[in-house]
């Protein structure tokens, strides 16, 4: 089928976002560079501290894969120019040149074949170091344009693209039709994304284009022609994508599943990002959030990969559904009364606006079935020592 390849895009529904490069030794967020006006000199003596640890791609995709995460998507190079591949001698500012010696993006599309996760590459497309990038932006773009056919010919099959930075110089001629046919040429179903940032939520900016973004937006349906354009919303634990050792700022692990949630009703994908410290391990925070994501994701599977939404609306609830069922979420179940009167008590009902009946109504995450009266329910579900946030009932409408 024509486009197939956007339709499994949707279906992968949650991803993990990596920012991982030169920037995460000086642990102070991936903009580090330039917000604190660091000479070229000065940031390029942290590649002598750049050793990553042999482990870190196998943790990575682990742990990804516990949260439940179909697709990875990596900083190949970021703003700083520093790349994680071999950049097969088009400057000597990769991995490849630090006392890490390896090429990371090897290792990481290498994990992730194994592991059954999807790769993705991110690649900056604004560049604070390249010596063309204001003066001579024809022979930049050669550069930026060489540097994406080796990630498109070096390493197998990869799910898509992930471009950042058009923001940066919204009027220059970034010769977009070619760097897609690079992309084209050598990865005819790879997804095509270009971040077109916080002022843009969710445009298309080129026909080519297959995935819109949100970056830490709110996700919104998508207008569906021709062909069927995916969309997905970023969205950081904290305030920095790239690892910032002060930054506590974290997000409580519902508003994270919130999102998932959210991004699910919109049939948009979500894509949950990390920033690993210099070495490559994961900030312990990052990795025990992920654990407890993953724990609900599983609980609730069958729920997050093939739903779409659905034109059924609900009071109190979202519902969407995948080919056999109806998910009502709701985001925060009341205590109910006798179990503590001080937090509020009332339990809210549900009403799911049609008039078929509910059938078959059971909680996702402890299977337990729920008294539906035509197609409302009390939602009477916190029971003492299960948890009363973004809950999934499973019915029938028959
Ligand atoms: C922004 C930032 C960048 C980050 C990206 C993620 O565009 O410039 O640092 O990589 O958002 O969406």
């Amino acid at each position: 089928m024509k486009y197939q390849y956007i339709h499994d895009f949707k279906k992968l529904g949650f991803g993990m976002f990596v920012h991982f490069g030169l920037y995460s030794v000086a642990a102070k967020g991936e903009w580090y560079k330039d917000m604190h006006r660091v000479s070229h000199e000065k940031y390029e003596k942290l590649v002598a501290k750049f050793k990553v640890k042999k482990t870190w791609a196998k943790e990575l995709v682990s742990t990804a894969k516990k949260a439940g995460c179909k697709y990875i998507t990596l900083t190949t190079r970021h703003h700083d120019g520093f790349s994680l591949f071999d950049t097969c001698g088009l400057n000597d500012y990769d991995a490849l040149h630090s006392p890490t010696g390896r090429d990371l993006v090897r290792e990481f599309v290498d994990e992730c074949n194994k592991q059954g996760i999807v790769p993705f590459f991110y690649h900056t497309l604004l560049d604070w170091r390249h010596p063309y990038y204001h003066t001579n932006f024809p022979v930049y773009i050669d550069y930026l344009i060489d540097s994406v056919e080796i990630l498109c010919k070096n390493y197998g099959k990869i799910g898509g693209l992930w471009f950042d930075g058009m923001w940066d110089k919204p009027d220059a001629d970034w010769q977009e039709d070619r760097l897609y046919a690079t992309i084209r040429k050598y990865q005819p179903e790879a997804m095509i994304i270009n971040n077109t940032g916080l002022s843009a939520l969710g445009e298309v900016g080129h026909p080519e284009i297959d995935s819109v973004t949100f970056e830490r937006g709110k996700p919104a349906p998508v207008a569906q022609g021709e062909k069927p354009i995916a969309g997905e919303m970023c969205q950081v634990f904290n305030d920095h994508w790239g690892y910032a050792e002060n930054d506590i700022n974290y997000k409580p692990v519902k508003a994270i599943i919130e999102n998932l949630v959210d991004c699910r009703y919109c049939n948009c994908n979500f894509l949950l990002n990390v920033g690993p410290m210099g070495n490559g391990s994961l900030r312990p925070i990052d990795a025990a959030m992920l654990g407890e994501i993953g724990k609900w994701v599983k609980a609730n599977k069958n729920f997050i990969y093939n739903v779409v939404s659905t034109e059924i609306e609900a009071e109190n609830a979202c519902v969407l559904k995948d080919e056999k069922y109806y998910y009502a979420v709701v985001k925060d179940v009341a205590m109910s009364a006798n179990v503590n009167v001080a937090l509020g008590g009332t339990v809210a009902s549900v009403k799911i606006l049609t008039d078929k009946k509910m059938k078959n109504a059971r909680w996702l995450d402890t299977g337990k079935a729920v008294k539906v009266k035509k197609n409302s329910f009390e939602a009477e579900p916190f029971f003492y020592g299960t948890s009363r946030s973004v809950r999934v009932l499973r019915f029938e409408l028959k």
